[in-house]
């Protein structure tokens, strides 16, 4: 394959976009377009955005105002704009940002190569932000350009049925639909033959797998994804805490490859916000979830996200929320100030908190998590664990140095916290990349884990 052509792909957001954006360039790919990592020597630029929160919004119009100084230079270069930002906004960011060619949103992935051959041969600045009521998939594009990456995300499930009341996810990624269980398959099938050795399978709320089509359900797709060969970790995300099953919590004991670990974001500890956030559970009712999980897998990792500063969200209600993350003790936290969406309900919610109160309540939080995160890291010493290795560690924080100076690798373990180990016996180039090691613990920080691989201890 001849590549004449180069494309700088740029992705703001979460995992699904991710995701998309290999799509994206596994099907520019065909039409003679190689990755490049900087716009500057690209023929082609996409920016894959993200319009969860006010600020990942700024970022797009932040990043089109460098690319508008490289169109002057480079009349050439072809511009599109994809993602949830561009589903969201559509023809407006073509008036705004006069130097686009295309605009295309999150169901037009598939269509992509046919719009570019269009800009190439007839210019003109085109839309495509159609959302379809069926999945349009894309020609499965397995081999991994990058020969250091492990690690692949899968979105098995698009769009949102749930509409949370904060959220833009319905309107930029239209109606929940999930992938037949057979593409899923031989997508995974595939990455597993040119060399991942772990996927993490995307949905807003896996529990809902393949319900409204009448597919197999979440737990059946992962015990065929457990049959994989040459695949080794199968993580998952997100799991709505509303319809997390006993089935699904059984399935962390019963599939080998199934990482201990999940995702349960809360958003709020009162059950009086909950409600308003339209979330469906109360407190009481996630917490029970929780004792569940753990009395049926009792060192299963859990993390969360947590909203603070929702409209009405008194002292009382964030105290609430502080207490529930003491109860659960979580492994890890993402903790986001609450931010106005357009399209969104809660825009419309009295009682807004001040930018400073939100501040200062995700501070809190994040103080909180940070003491938790360390005292579970510390809970980990002496214990084994075995990792995925992912690489060669760069140089490690002062702080976090070992006397070795043998050479250091880092992986994960099945719960995500990174652990990072000497290797005394000589490698070859690729060492230990991909390749599961049982490490026993010996030093625990707030970020990582320190520790020494079974084999070679003394
Ligand atoms: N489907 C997942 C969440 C996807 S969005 C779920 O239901 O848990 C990822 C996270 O962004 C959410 O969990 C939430 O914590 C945060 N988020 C979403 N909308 C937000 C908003 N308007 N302001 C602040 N944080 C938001
Ligand atoms: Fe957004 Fe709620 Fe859907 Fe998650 S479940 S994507 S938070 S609407
Ligand atoms: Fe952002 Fe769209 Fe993901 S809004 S978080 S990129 S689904």
């Amino acid at each position: 394959m001849m590549y004449p052509k180069t494309v700088y792909i740029h992705t703001i957001g979460c995992q699904m976009n991710v995701y998309d954006s290999e799509r994206i360039a596994g099907g520019l790919a065909p039409l003679g377009y190689r990755q490049v990592s900087e716009p500057e020597s690209a023929d082609l630029v996409i920016l894959n955005t993200c319009a969860i929160r006010e600020k990942a919004e700024q970022k797009v119009f932040s990043f089109l105002g460098r690319m508008a100084g490289l169109k002057r230079k480079n009349p050439e270069l072809i511009i599109g704009v994809g993602g949830c930002v561009a589903q969201q906004e559509g023809r407006k960011i073509l008036d705004r940002a006069p130097y686009l060619d295309l605009v295309f949103g999150t169901h037009a992935v598939s269509r992509l190569p046919v719009l570019i051959q269009q800009v190439e041969t007839t210019g003109g600045r085109l839309v495509d932000v159609a959302l379809s009521d069926t999945i349009q998939e894309s020609p499965i594009y397995a081999a991994s350009p990058n020969l250091d990456q492990i690690s692949r995300f899968v979105t098995i499930m698009q769009g949102c049925d749930n509409y949370c009341t904060y959220c833009v996810v319905p309107y930029v990624r239209g109606r929940e639909m999930s992938r037949s269980p057979e593409r899923i398959l031989s997508e995974i099938q595939a990455l597993a033959d040119a060399g991942i050795r772990e996927v993490t399978l995307l949905g807003q709320n896996v529990n809902s797998y393949g319900k409204k089509e009448g597919l197999c359900d979440f737990s059946e797709l992962l015990t065929r994804v457990n049959g994989i060969e040459g695949l080794l970790r199968i993580r998952f995300t997100t799991s709505h805490p509303k319809d997390l099953s006993d089935d699904l919590i059984a399935t962390f004991n019963r599939l080998d490859k199934l990482c201990k670990h999940i995702h349960l974001p809360v958003q709020s500890g009162s059950t009086r916000i909950l409600s308003r956030m339209n979330r469906k559970y109360t407190r009481d009712m996630y917490l029970e979830k929780i004792a569940r999980l753990r009395d049926a897998c009792p060192d299963i990792a859990i993390t969360s996200d947590i909203i603070v500063g929702f409209p009405g969200e008194t002292p009382e209600d964030f105290e609430d929320t502080l207490s529930l993350i003491r109860q659960v003790a979580y492994d890890g936290l993402f903790a986001f100030m609450y931010s106005d969406r357009p399209n969104a309900p809660a825009a419309h919610f009295p009682e807004k908190i001040s930018e400073a109160e939100k501040a200062e309540r995700l501070q809190r939080v994040l103080g909180l998590q940070e003491t938790l995160t360390l005292e579970k890291n510390q809970s980990l010493v002496h214990s084994v664990q075995v990792v995925l290795v992912e690489g060669v560690s760069q140089r490690m924080n002062a702080s976090e140095a070992s006397p070795e100076t043998t050479p250091q690798w880092y992986g994960r373990t099945p719960g995500h916290k990174i652990v990072h180990f000497p290797e005394r016996e000589r490698l070859g180039a690729s060492g230990n990349l991909g390749r599961l090691k049982t490490i026993r613990i010996e030093k625990a920080f707030s970020h990582s884990l320190w520790g020494r691989p079974v084999s070679q201890e003394e």
